[in-house]
């Protein structure tokens, strides 16, 4: 089972390096997904492919350092060409939550810059309606508690995220509180309503980011572009 379940990411992470063209500025996700990815593009750059990347974490920077990426940052370019990135759950309208490797403040501000951006996700990350996988809130550490509040008050039922029994920190210095909705009715407001809370810094909804995603069921891959 589990060997399938990495064989599908790995099938749609490579389908949408075929996306990637010499001279792009490409966006490089985070997590087991997006590896494979950036994994396929290090290849590519070695046998000649010429493109420059911005990765989505320090986890992905070194990955993408040691496969040979250059890398450049927004002092660099203020666009993308197409970034490829993972999802913990995506529903029919492409609208997404991320964060579940705690990465999810550089995905949407690399994805808020991209032409493109490329979801590849197996089939268990599609769902019906938003909200079974927790929503991660990043909070600057002064007051998470009052943020926390906040969160229960919205029955967001939340949970500060703990490392080793501490709470963990992102590549930011920031925490995150993992929030179980269940069930995401209106995911825009709500993702409105979380980032107007002070303190909050980003949230992992993902709300018109995707313009494609990618979906390996088994050996079968299906594509699907934004309307
Ligand atoms: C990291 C993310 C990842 O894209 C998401 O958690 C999916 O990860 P994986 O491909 O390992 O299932 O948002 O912050």
């Amino acid at each position: 089972m589990k060997k399938n379940v990495i064989s599908e990411k790995q099938l749609s992470a490579e389908a949408a390096c075929d996306y990637v063209k010499d001279g792009m500025i490409v966006g490089l996700g985070t997590g087991t997904t997006a590896e494979f990815a950036v994994r396929k593009i290090g290849k590519l750059v070695r046998d000649g492919l010429s493109i420059r990347g911005i990765p989505t974490s320090n986890r992905t920077k070194e990955l993408a350092e040691a496969e040979g990426i250059p890398l450049i940052d927004f002092s660099e370019s203020m666009f993308i060409d197409l970034t490829i990135d993972g999802a913990d759950e995506i529903d029919g309208n492409l609208n997404m939550i991320k964060g579940g490797g705690a990465a999810l403040l550089q995905e949407k501000i690399v994805a808020s810059v991209s032409r493109a951006e490329i979801i590849v996700v197996n089939r268990t990350k599609l769902v019906d309606q938003l909200g079974v996988f927790p929503l991660p809130v990043e909070v600057i550490p002064f007051g998470w508690q009052v943020v926390f509040n906040q969160l229960e008050s919205l029955h967001g039922n939340p949970d500060l995220r703990l490392n080793k029994g501490k709470p963990l920190v992102t590549d930011q210095g920031n925490y995150i509180i993992d929030c179980h909705f269940r069930k995401i009715e209106n995911p825009k407001l709500l993702e409105h309503q979380l980032n107007m809370i002070p303190g909050v810094v980003e949230n992992g909804l993902f709300i018109n980011l995707c313009t494609k995603m990618i979906i390996a069921d088994g050996e079968q891959l299906t594509v699907k572009d934004r309307n």
